[in-house]
């Protein structure tokens, strides 16, 4: 089963118009030859910005939240029609801040995978941990919980265009990265969660990424593992040499 590298950049709430331009300007001559699919996920602001100047280049755009409503009285919330207007391709869903500091849970979670889908976009939903939970050996309950949830009553017609991040989230900034043995077995955890919900073949579709303190050093031995497909990148991806030699884990 050969499922296509993915390294998506998660910029967080970081780079104005300036920085953002001179970011993409040097990053789109270092991955031009990258063999894995490079997506950067920018604050909404700099969406347009973004799009444009990659237009032409490998790397592809996304946004880091999206609304379920496709429109109405959702003060200060983006749409999916929006977004996809300005020509953002991938969102993320759910990451660990967004649940922790949002209020996000699994069934908004699950209410904005099902209308990234609807409107064509390419989810790249966020699972993991905490550190409690780890320690109280919960990690594998509440993975096969978030994956339960998050993907309550979705029909996926291509599996291939599913993205799933694992990103424990003791690790998530902290520069502490999951042993390779720690990820490789938390991410088997997700794809088997998958397979109970879309069996097995489907689950050997769906990309899996690795997020939590990724970067050049130790990206090639956590891309080498079986079930690890890519990585979202939230520190390293904010300058084009250190977000390269993650794009180029293979060098
Ligand atoms: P980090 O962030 O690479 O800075 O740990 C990853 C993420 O939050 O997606």
């Amino acid at each position: 089963m050969s499922r296509k590298a993915i390294i998506a950049g998660n910029w967080k709430m970081n780079k104005s118009q300036a920085e953002t331009k001179e970011l993409i300007s040097e990053l789109i001559p270092l991955v031009a030859d990258a063999k894995s699919e490079v997506v950067i996920c920018v604050p909404y602001t700099d969406i347009a910005m973004a799009v444009n100047m990659c237009s032409g280049s490998n790397i592809k755009v996304g946004a880091q939240n999206i609304s379920w409503a496709e429109s109405g009285a959702f003060t200060g919330e983006i749409s999916p029609v929006m977004l996809s207007e300005l020509g953002a391709e991938y969102v993320i869903i759910g990451h660990s801040e967004r649940r922790q500091y949002f209020g996000e849970t699994d069934s908004t979670v699950n209410a904005k995978i099902k209308t990234a889908l609807a409107n064509d976009f390419i989810p790249i939903v966020c699972v993991g941990e905490t550190l409690a939970q780890r320690e109280k050996n919960q990690t594998t309950r509440v993975l096969r919980k978030q994956i339960k949830l998050g993907f309550e009553n979705i029909e996926i017609a291509d599996y291939s265009k599913i993205i799933v991040a694992y990103e424990p989230i003791w690790a998530i900034g902290t520069g502490v990265t999951a042993s390779v043995e720690e990820a490789e077995t938390s991410i088997k955890v997700v794809r088997s969660s998958l397979a109970k919900l879309y069996g097995r073949a489907n689950a050997n579709k769906i990309r899996l990424q690795y997020g939590g303190s990724m970067n050049g050093g130790n990206a090639k031995t956590l891309m080498s593992q079986k079930n690890i497909d890519g990585g979202l990148i939230g520190g390293a991806s904010l300058k084009a040499v250190d977000f390269t030699k993650v794009v180029k884990y293979y060098d």
